[in-house]
């Protein structure tokens, strides 16, 4: 099955570290950055958008990439990173993707180390994530779906 991971990972790389964890075991998989050129999803069978959390939600760009390229009628899983995973995270994209008539075949939520603002000055929350053990259940959960 044809796949392609579209990520936003800006503050410390942990979502790139899970999505290379990936592809690193499936060569197969396509990486795209949601800020670069590539924007056509046609030749995918099956497409996974992840994302760290910024104020509560998933990057705005991956919400626009989503809204703006995400054909009808896709598979789709998803993928989070933030200080503290909970299951709302998943929500803009799941929106978005019912609204294309796209499965959700599965989510994946992990820690990354945060030091937005006032954690900076206490050497930040969730350090040392995504742990290796994360990265392995990151692939475990793509092997999964
Ligand atoms: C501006 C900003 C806002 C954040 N807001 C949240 C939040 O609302 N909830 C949370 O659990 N983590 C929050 N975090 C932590 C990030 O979600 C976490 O560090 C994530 O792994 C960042 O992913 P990235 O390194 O791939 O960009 C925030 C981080 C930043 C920089």
């Amino acid at each position: 099955m044809k796949t392609a991971i579209v990520y936003f990972s800006k503050h410390h790389g942990n979502t790139k570290k899970v999505v290379d964890a990936i592809a690193a075991k499936h060569s197969d998989v396509q990486l795209i950055d949601c800020i670069g050129d590539v924007k056509d999803l046609s030749g995918y069978d099956r497409i996974g958008f992840a994302s760290g959390v910024y104020a509560e939600h998933v990057a705005k760009q991956i919400q626009s990439f989503a809204k703006e390229n995400l054909p009808e009628g896709k598979e789709v899983f998803l993928i989070v990173t933030a200080a503290m995973p909970n299951e709302h995270y998943f929500s803009d994209l799941t929106a978005i993707a019912e609204s294309k008539h796209c499965t959700v075949k599965g989510k994946f939520k992990a820690k990354g180390f945060n030091t937005w603002g006032p954690f900076k000055l206490i050497g930040g929350t969730a350090k040392g994530h995504p742990t290796q053990e994360e990265l392995d259940d990151a692939v475990k959960f793509y092997e999964s779906l």
